[in-house]
């Protein structure tokens, strides 16, 4: 099968197509062929072992993916496709279903096939979607969800998103209003429409407005783009609102500080806690109508590298798609 591999971490230009064996799947595994994939931020951060976020971040990134080079040759999380194999013990899928999912460490999406546990964050697809648009629905928002769970999101509170133009920015934003917030979206001008049209009852430009420097108060802040830290925005929460960022060693050490406070607090989950009941929940929600991934561009498997140098100017607007 053809996929996107590389053996040394480095500059997008690592990666090369080349065809190697198709995986074989285990006992309680499904073989999908996969139509579409994403690149994302998780992608581009482990390919260059996060050297961009400083050396105990990057020592810390090669613990987990391979210390001297990484441990699985094929990047990638987000998938959509179609079974082409099921482990004789399930009875969940069968050969021809269209599945979506995130393989997430694991990685191997970049390919023409990858094996699932089909314990693992693998569901069948919502209904009425193409591969293209089912491939990005995981990584913004299992990472928005795992953030905004720790918030007690409801009717009356209210949430300011930082960054609400990204992966996580644009999931976060339908997901807060899905579970009654008020939502405020602090974005460039260029995508002020689109993140009104995704629900955002309030939004700010910030190359207009510093929000800090409103007045307004929020009972949580979700920093979607791992720009801010607690210290800048504490004053803009409410006396017991919570920071969630999605990014950042300082924002862990304030995490731990803050963690029995009364007051403002910050809550960080490390490593995040995604499961398949999240990735059901996700289809639930869009087949209600009341979340669909953002796509900004489209890619053919064979221009990963041109998709991974845009994904890197971190100015998408939503997901990058990756066509198989
Ligand atoms: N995706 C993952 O798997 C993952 C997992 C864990 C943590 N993270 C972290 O989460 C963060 C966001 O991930 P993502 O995938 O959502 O990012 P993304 O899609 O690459 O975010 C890009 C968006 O951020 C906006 N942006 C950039 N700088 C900004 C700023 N200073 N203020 C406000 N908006 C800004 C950009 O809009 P403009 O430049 O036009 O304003 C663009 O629309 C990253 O720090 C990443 O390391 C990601």
């Amino acid at each position: 099968m053809r996929a996107v591999v590389y053996d040394r971490y480095g500059p997008p230009e690592v990666l090369r197509i080349e065809n190697i064996e198709r995986p074989v799947p285990a006992e309680d595994e499904v073989l999908v062929k996969v139509h579409a994939t994403t690149v994302n931020r998780f992608d581009t951060a482990t390919r260059e072992a996060n050297r961009r976020s400083g050396l105990a971040i990057s020592l810390m990134s090669r613990l987990v993916s391979g210390l001297r080079r990484p441990r699985h040759r094929i990047l990638g999380t987000e998938f959509a496709g179609e079974v082409e194999a099921v482990a004789a013990a399930t009875s969940e899928f069968s050969v021809g279903d269209r599945v979506f999912g995130t393989s997430g460490l694991r990685f191997g999406a970049h390919a023409e096939y990858i094996s699932m546990p089909v314990r693992g964050r693998i569901a069948h697809m919502p209904t009425g979607m193409s591969f293209e648009e089912a491939a990005p629905i995981c990584d913004g928002a299992l990472n928005a969800l795992t953030c905004l769970k720790q918030a007690d999101l409801h009717p009356g509170r209210t949430i300011l998103i930082y960054g609400a133009s990204g992966a996580i920015g644009t999931a976060g934003v339908q997901l807060a209003k899905s579970f009654g917030a008020e939502v405020t979206a602090v974005c460039n001008a260029k995508s002020l429409e689109l993140v009104r049209s995704i629900g955002a009852d309030r939004v700010i430009d910030y190359t207009q407005e510093d929000f800090t420097k409103n007045g307004q108060r929020y009972d949580v802040i979700l920093d979607a783009v791992g720009k801010l830290s607690f210290r800048r925005c504490r004053g803009s929460l409410a006396p017991s609102g919570i920071f969630l960022p999605t990014d950042g060693l300082g924002n862990l050490i304030w995490a731990l500080t803050t963690r029995r406070s009364k007051g403002k607090r910050v809550l960080f989950q490390i490593p995040p806690r995604q499961t398949k009941q999240d990735v059901l929940f996700l289809k639930a929600l869009i087949e209600a109508g009341k979340y669909r991934p953002v796509i900004d561009r489209r890619y053919r498997l064979e221009d990963v590298i041109e998709a991974t140098r845009y994904v890197e100017t971190e100015q998408k607007v939503g997901n990058v798609v990756l066509t198989v």
